[in-house]
């Protein structure tokens, strides 16, 4: 099985986190999304304390809640203490209504408005990560105008290409996201943050991708960072106490991704800092990676019902479910691998080779393509691992179909977390 928390019944039926998927799916109905409290906490456990560790102190982890974000995600997050990531007046918002503290909350993205930037200021947000020079302005003016000095931390292009699948691939110099350090414009950037009056810099952030699993990007990107905060404390005498590496560690979709220690691999990252600021005689930053998927992606399932079985001989099987790309449009957008079961009959021999077919009207829409499962038949609960990260958060209401609800799953109980939608959801908006 794919993770530990994958296992088979005696009866034969898959098990996720202790519980049988087949019983949750008559209970719950499906698509469902499940999600593993526990191996979410013991996920954020081994960050936060890694970070603790192995770097100085103040350094902890930011959830980057746009890889799943529901109320109850950010009680979580809450609960264990770490920061937390928002991209969006939504996600904000529900972190806000979920009691997450605010100060914790760290304001990314590219395209932040007026209203965007308004709207966190008043509610009290921790910090902006800033990603051009039009936006630091406007965060300025908005801050005098409430009377605040605000946090901010910049957004920069360190130049790394951590050879991931492009679309996910964000630290080079021409990304629409952040500030070349490369032409100086960084150099410049940060001349005028500091000129600011209402605006307090930090220091500075780079996200050089997603889905990596070794540590060398991170240390040259850690290495350019830190060159560069030494070239600002020389050229403008501003010695920056934050250095926010992003996140990006990847996890095990199926057998062919390595499974990474993530500790292991952040200490590989903090011995490389370490290194360079002694070399540099520059005094170790505080250290923010912001794990997304690597925090909640194994801690999720989606169980889905076999509508009808068709096989196109000498093509190909296709399984027919009762989901796809409106919960899951990876496959459709980067072809994402995927391990997938029979949850019905796990313990029979996966020798069937299925492409997994999605209920939308169009052809793309495709689970994951001749994986080999144990024969399905209609009605069987197929799984598919690993959908904790970016699914539920991807979903979309495509050909009006409602989006499945996420059950969560822990050593005492099982609960929903997010409502299905009803068809009466679907329409509530339509005036
Ligand atoms: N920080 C920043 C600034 C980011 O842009 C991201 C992800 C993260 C942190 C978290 O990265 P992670 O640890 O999750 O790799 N929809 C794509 C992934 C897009 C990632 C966008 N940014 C997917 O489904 O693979």
């Amino acid at each position: 099985m794919l993770s530990k928390n994958i296992t088979i019944s005696e009866n034969g039926t898959l098990e996720f986190a202790g519980y049988n998927t087949v019983e949750l799916a008559q209970k719950y109905s499906t698509p469902l999304y499940l999600m593993d409290e526990e191996m979410i906490r013991e996920r954020i456990r081994v960050y936060k304390k890694a970070l603790e560790d192995f770097f100085p102190s103040g350094s902890v982890p930011e959830y980057a809640s746009k890889a799943f974000s529901c109320k109850r995600i950010y009680e979580i997050a809450r609960e264990e203490g770490i920061n937390v990531d928002v991209v969006s007046p939504g996600e904000l918002y529900t972190a806000y209504k979920a009691g997450f503290p605010m100060e914790k909350c760290f304001y990314h993205g590219n395209s932040k408005s007026c209203q965007d930037i308004e709207f966190a200021i008043q509610k009290g947000i921790g910090c902006f990560v800033v990603d051009n020079v039009s936006e630091l302005s406007l965060i300025d003016n908005i801050s005098k105008s409430y009377g605040v000095i605000q946090r901010v931390i910049l957004r920069v292009t360190p130049g790394i290409d951590p050879h991931t699948h492009k679309k996910i691939s964000t630290g080079s110099v021409e990304s629409k996201f952040g500030i070349p350090i490369d032409n100086g414009d960084a150099v410049e950037a940060t001349r005028k943050a500091l000129s600011l009056k209402n605006v307090s810099l930090e220091g500075f952030h780079c996200h050089i991708g997603s889905q990596i699993f070794e540590s060398e990007p991170f240390v040259t990107a850690a290495k350019v960072m830190i060159k560069f905060m030494v070239k600002i404390k020389n050229e403008l005498g501003f010695i920056a106490s934050t250095l926010n590496l992003g996140g990006g560690f990847g996890v095990q979709y199926t057998e062919n991704d390595p499974v990474i220690d993530y500790r292991a691999k952040i200490e590989e990252v903090a011995v490389a800092v370490n290194e360079i600021c002694k070399n540099e005689n520059f005094e170790v930053p505080k250290i923010l990676m912001e794990p997304g998927r690597s925090l909640v992606a194994d801690a999720g399932m989606t169980l889905y019902t076999v509508n009808s079985v068709k096989e196109i001989k000498d093509y190909r099987n296709y399984v027919s479910i009762d989901g796809g790309m409106t919960d899951n449009p990876r496959y459709a957008l980067y072809e994402s691998e995927y391990t997938v079961y029979n949850a019905s009959k796990a313990s029979k021999e996966a020798d069937y080779v299925a492409t997994i077919a999605g209920r939308c009207c169009e052809s793309g829409d495709l689970i994951q393509e001749n994986v080999m499962i144990a024969k399905p038949e209609e009605n069987d609960i197929i799984a598919v691992a690993t959908t904790g990260a970016y699914n539920y958060s991807m979903a979309s209401n495509y050909n009006r179909v409602a989006r499945p609800c996420v059950v969560m799953l822990n050593s005492e109980k099982d609960y929903i977390a997010v409502k299905r939608e009803t068809l009466d959801d679907l329409i509530s908006l339509d005036v």
